[in-house]
């Protein structure tokens, strides 16, 4: 009989710390499957002493056994792809690329990084890799898929017909054409070092469900920089919510099992847009200095507040998540009262959803007691009582369970319920 994939989704602004769970659950599953997002992700997992940056090769890489999807969704930069391959041996057989992934090539970085610096102070603050010029090619239907590297001469001779189409824009934001030969040479390179991997990953995760092989799709981000339901414009350009993986892998939503929604005890983001619980002050910088709150894959410092319920019972139910894993409790060692934003201001009402645009949404607070010490607890009944009744008022805040609390980035400091 066909199983249901395991999905993991994040709850916030990305960031929830969905490497450590991942990480763990790849450990007991057979294939691990990437459905959007791509090289703006990461995350960094230790093993054995020695550190792995992650971007788009899934989790699962690091558990010999497990097999890893880049589907569909994603938008795949095969420079950097090569290079995050290069921290790893004998991939083939356990590494599979869909043919139908977008390309995220060298210009679509150099289109990012203008239209941030033409935007000035309404730069949407993105990590400058060429994400949003990648998905926006392909909705334009103008973009590149990995399949298309089968045949080089074919796809440099699209590629340079495409700037030649669009000359003016190319040229207004600075952008060259590639040379036609180094083009080419590039794009066999890339053939050469990603053609084993390249295949049909739909039909793979269709016959690994069938087989009754467990499956754990990972997402990336999270569902408050989501395309359609985050902070538009200030999102990535991906579906990052959990429907997202039915897309970006071929799959239909029965084939989707339990989900594990990730989040931190507190709040934080990168990059610009809308944060109604951001805190400007001491507390905030003290979130930051204790949650090591610096972004792995651009080292910005991100911006940090508290849990927003509001936010996150919009995530609960736009994910379908059948239990939370609260991480980075420990975090909030130490601090004497702790914040949660329960509704928002909105042009003169208290609401309790999430309107069209947060912008100017002012967060009304419950404050809680703190505690002295949760890091290292390993069962709910460890931690101290304040910690306890903090995580059951979030629980009926947002209506689903608690059924994982991170207590520190050791894999064994995790409470499972
Ligand atoms: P882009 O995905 O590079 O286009 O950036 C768009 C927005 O998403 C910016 O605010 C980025 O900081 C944010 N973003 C993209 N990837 C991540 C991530 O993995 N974690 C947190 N924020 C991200």
């Amino acid at each position: 009989m066909s199983k249901q994939a395991d999905l993991i989704v994040g709850l916030q602004w990305g960031d929830e710390g969905k490497g450590k769970i991942v990480d763990h659950m790849a450990q007991t599953h057979d294939y691990v499957c990437r459905f959007a997002g791509g090289h703006n992700a990461g995350h960094t997992i230790v093993v054995e002493g020695k550190k792995y940056a992650l971007h788009l090769i899934p989790s699962g890489v690091l558990n010999p056994e497990a097999k890893n999807i880049v589907g569909n969704g994603v938008v795949l930069s095969p420079r950097d792809f090569i290079e995050e391959m290069s921290q790893f041996e004998d991939l083939e057989g356990r590494l599979f690329i869909s043919d139908k992934a977008h390309l995220l090539l060298p210009y679509h970085a150099a289109i990012d990084q203008a239209r941030e610096r033409m935007k000035g102070d309404k730069a949407i603050g993105t990590t400058g890799k060429g994400i949003g010029p990648a998905y926006g090619d392909k909705v334009a239907r103008v973009g590149h898929r990995v399949g298309e590297l089968h045949h080089p001469r074919r796809l440099a001779d699209k590629i340079l017909a495409h700037f030649e189409m669009n000359r003016p824009v190319f040229e207004a934001m600075g952008v060259e054409t590639p040379d036609a030969q180094e083009l080419y040479h590039e794009l066999v390179e890339y053939r050469e070092a990603l053609e084993p991997f390249i295949t049909d990953t739909t039909l793979l995760v269709w016959k690994a469900l069938d087989e009754g092989k467990r499956v754990l799709l990972e997402g990336a981000q999270g569902t408050m920089l989501d395309i359609d339901h985050g902070t538009y414009p200030y999102v990535t350009s991906s579906t990052t919510v959990s429907a997202g993986a039915c897309s970006g892998l071929g799959l239909n939503p029965k084939d989707i099992g339990k989900v594990t929604g990730i989040a931190k005890a507190y709040c934080t983001r990168v990059g610009n847009g809308p944060f109604p619980s951001e805190d400007f002050g001491e507390e905030g910088e003290r979130l930051r200095q204790n949650g090591h709150e610096f972004g792995t894959t651009t080292g910005r410092p991100r911006r940090c507040g508290w849990f927003d319920a509001v936010a996150m019972r919009h995530a609960v139910r736009i994910n379908g998540v059948d239990q939370v894993a609260l991480m980075k409790l420990d975090v909030l060692d130490g601090f004497e009262k702790i914040k949660v934003c329960v509704a928002y201001e909105f042009e003169g009402e208290r609401i309790d959803y999430v309107p069209y645009d947060l912008e100017g949404a002012k967060p009304v607070y419950r404050i809680f007691d703190g505690w002295e010490k949760t890091e290292g607890a390993r069962s709910f009944e460890e931690l101290p009582e304040t910690a306890r009744a903090y995580i059951e008022a979030l629980e009926e805040m947002i209506g689903c369970r608690m059924g994982i609390i991170s207590t520190s980035p050791d894999r064994e400091d995790t409470i499972v319920r």
